[in-house]
């Protein structure tokens, strides 16, 4: 069986969690991670399983806006690093052409800040409404997975990546 992570990324960390999650799904999967503006209709027919991950940008999806606002923000801070794809198109634009899933596996999680959820959003359950709407069936609860105020993942939050993608195969 083949599982698949589609990740959105600026600073490198919701990708971190990816491989993490990917780790935890294998060996019981094969599994497959890649940046969402590499990611075809193709590879998604392939997947038994989609795992689908972003970063929480104004309590939702990254847009085109919050994008270029995460590069000025790197731009002026030497501790933060853009992945290579960070300034393409992003998750919100690649629900827009997703092939219906009928009945196809789906996970979502998101990178947020490290406080309550009424006061920071969810990425997550953005990703997991455009599963749904695609017809592809939810697996697990939308997840976050924390970042502190300077965007570095929490400690523990790759272990507690690879343990979700545990229980999703379970
Ligand atoms: C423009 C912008 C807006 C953000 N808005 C939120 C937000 O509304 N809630 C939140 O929890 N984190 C917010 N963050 C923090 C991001 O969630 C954090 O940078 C992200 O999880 C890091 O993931 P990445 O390294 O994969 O880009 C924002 C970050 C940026 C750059």
């Amino acid at each position: 069986m083949k599982a698949l992570i589609v990740y959105e990324s600026m600073y490198g960390n919701t990708r971190a969690v990816a491989e993490a999650v990917a780790e935890g799904l294998s060996p019981a999967y094969e599994t497959e991670v890649k940046p969402v503006t590499e990611t075809t209709a193709d590879d998604v027919g392939r997947a038994d399983l989609l795992v689908v991950g972003a970063p929480t940008h104004v309590h939702g999806l990254p847009r085109p806006a919050t994008r270029k606002s995460a590069a000025e923000t790197a731009a002026s801070d030497d501790a933060l690093a853009l992945e290579p794809t960070a300034q393409q198109t992003g998750l919100r634009e690649w629900f827009e052409h997703l092939d219906r899933g009928a009945g196809k596996r789906a996970a979502a999680f998101d990178t947020r800040l490290s406080a309550p959820p009424l006061f920071t959003g969810r990425a997550s359950v953005s990703i997991a409404k455009h599963l749904r709407k695609s017809a592809f069936e939810a697996v697990g609860e939308p997840t976050s997975f924390l970042v502190d105020k300077q965007n570095h993942l929490l400690d523990g939050e790759l272990e507690r990546a690879q343990a979700w993608g545990r229980q999703l195969v379970a």
